[in-house]
């Protein structure tokens, strides 16, 4: 199966390291012309120069005039949602504002996103919105309330903007992987007493024996993209190694 994605225009958020940088390669090996979002202007440069993209550096929780060169290209085909990231939240002791951050930077910002650039995503005449969400959508663990409710919002939002914009053969769907070996987990797994323990317990927990690479996200993204999923709309798909179809640690 080949996927060929000449002639048309992909933007990713967070493109510039992890899923988002994978996927911004994903799209350009198979012919798109691929904008590369990140806040950091550095990242976004990087991963643009090296598929020959367009950097785009802004906040996703702030969509506004940066995205003017997506608009004057007239067409988007893909737009993938992928920016974010976890926040520990222990009830008693959470900042509400950084609560309130991620969820603009999770769900208000990217349907404000979305909303700005639909004309250009009507234009493309077969359009698709991916939301990068997380098995912490469907089940999760303590201290992650505000992570949680964010992806299970972008997981329930999809339903309904699927019904919005079909008429517009735009499709909406969430993607949600389970651990995946990123910068942003490595983050994580830094920040706990034991590193390496972590690291084998998480890998432990999915039933194949390991994470996911970024690489797998965005192939199953890219799939989703093109016209094999054209049917595929309004869904969440979970892309966890079967991590999710366990009971127990
Ligand atoms: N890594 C995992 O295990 C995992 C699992 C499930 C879901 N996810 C989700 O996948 C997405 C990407 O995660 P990752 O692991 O690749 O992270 P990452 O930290 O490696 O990359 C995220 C990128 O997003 C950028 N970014 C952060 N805030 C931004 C903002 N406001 N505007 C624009 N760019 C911004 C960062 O600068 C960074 O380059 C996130 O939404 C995350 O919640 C990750």
């Amino acid at each position: 199966m080949t996927i060929n994605f000449q002639g048309k225009t992909a933007l990713v958020t967070g493109a510039g390291s992890g899923i988002g940088a994978a996927c911004a390669h994903k799209f350009a090996q198979c012919g798109a012309y691929v904008f590369v979002n990140d806040i950091d202007p550095v990242r976004a440069e990087s991963v643009a120069k090296e598929i020959g993209g367009t950097a785009l550096a802004g906040d996703v929780a702030s969509p506004g005039a940066w995205l003017d060169p997506v608009l004057e290209r007239g067409e988007l085909h893909a737009l993938v949602h992928n920016a974010g990231y976890d926040l520990a939240t222990r009830m008693g002791s959470t900042e509400m504002a950084a609560f309130d951050r991620l969820h603009r930077i999770q769900i208000s910002g990217p349907f404000e996103m979305t909303q700005l650039l639909l004309p250009v995503l009507r234009a493309a005449n077969g359009a698709i919105v991916i939301f990068v969400a997380s098995v912490h959508g469907i089940a999760t663990e303590p201290e992650t309330s505000a992570y949680a409710a964010a992806k299970g919002a972008l997981i329930a939002m999809v339903r309904s903007l699927c019904q919005d914009l079909g008429p517009d053969r735009i499709r909406a769907l969430t993607v949600s992987p389970g651990y995946v070996d990123t910068p942003l987990l490595d983050l994580w797994m830094g920040s706990t007493p034991d590193p390496a323990a972590t690291r084998a317990h998480a890998e432990s927990l999915h039933p194949l024996g390991r994470m996911g690479q970024p690489e797998e996200i965005a192939s199953l993204i890219a799939f989703l993209a093109s016209p094999y999923a054209e049917f595929i709309n309004g869904t969440n798909i979970v892309i966890d190694g079967g991590l999710t179809a366990r009971l127990m640690d």
